[in-house]
């Protein structure tokens, strides 16, 4: 019998592009579970148990192994640097990770970046031999250089939307970002039937998505 795979889903932004790619990949996910509040549901059906977290949770969830898998962005990966497998690139949320700032910024001789991503910002300027004070937020990070708390950011930009409204401009682009599918080594070897069925059916879907780009 298949076991069931408890997939740590991201809740926010992410959570109904992928839930998409999973109906895409012909998992029957009811469209109702997308505007649902609990946090944990099951999915027979689908062989899987949804498990709703932060997304900077997710790779937490899957390294202990509470979470078979999880969907993930890169970005996160990135910055939480966990022990787990990337098993595929879905290809969805693309945006960019960049150091942004004021379209008059000149290098002072204190430098302080804000960013919610403080491995990822320090790694960089520690490799641009830039030395920098990073301070960390937790969200709308572009207000930092608007009231003189950063000279500069490092945040992501997916439309550009954000940035223009408040005056900043992208200075530099660090990676690009997409969202992965991330497994627990323990679990990928005892479901490994099963995680390789998933990842055999989403790169279907991978694949035409990518070719209707
Ligand atoms: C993210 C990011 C930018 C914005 C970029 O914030 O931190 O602020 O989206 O998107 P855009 O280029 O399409 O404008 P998010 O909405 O996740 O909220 P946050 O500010 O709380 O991090």
């Amino acid at each position: 019998m298949a076991e069931i795979l408890k997939v740590a889903m991201p809740k926010g932004r992410i959570y109904k592009k992928a839930s998409e790619l999973f109906r895409l990949a012909g998992l029957p996910i009811p469209m109702d579970v997308d505007d649902t509040r609990r946090l944990v549901i099951s999915l027979p059906e689908a062989g899987m148990e949804f498990i709703l977290a932060k997304p900077v949770d997710v790779p937490t969830y899957v390294e202990y192994g509470v979470a078979d898998i999880g969907i993930v962005g890169k970005d996160v990966l990135m910055e939480e640097n966990k022990d787990v497998y990337e098993l595929l690139d879905l290809g969805i949320a693309r945006c960019r990770m960049s150091v942004i700032g004021l379209p008059n910024w000149t290098p002072g001789i204190q430098q302080r970046v804000a960013t919610k991503y403080p491995n990822v910002a320090s790694q960089y300027f520690r490799e641009q031999g830039q030395q920098v004070e990073v301070v960390k937020l937790n969200g709308s990070i572009e207000l930092a250089p608007l009231i003189g708390l950063a000279d500069r950011i490092v945040d992501m930009v997916e439309t550009g939307q954000t940035l223009k409204e408040n005056g900043l401009v992208e200075m530099n682009s660090l990676f690009e970002i997409t969202s992965r599918l991330i497994a627990n080594r323990v679990s990928y070897r005892m479901k490994n039937r099963e995680i390789q069925e998933l990842c055999d059916r989403l790169q279907k879907v991978i694949v035409a998505e990518e070719a209707n780009r």
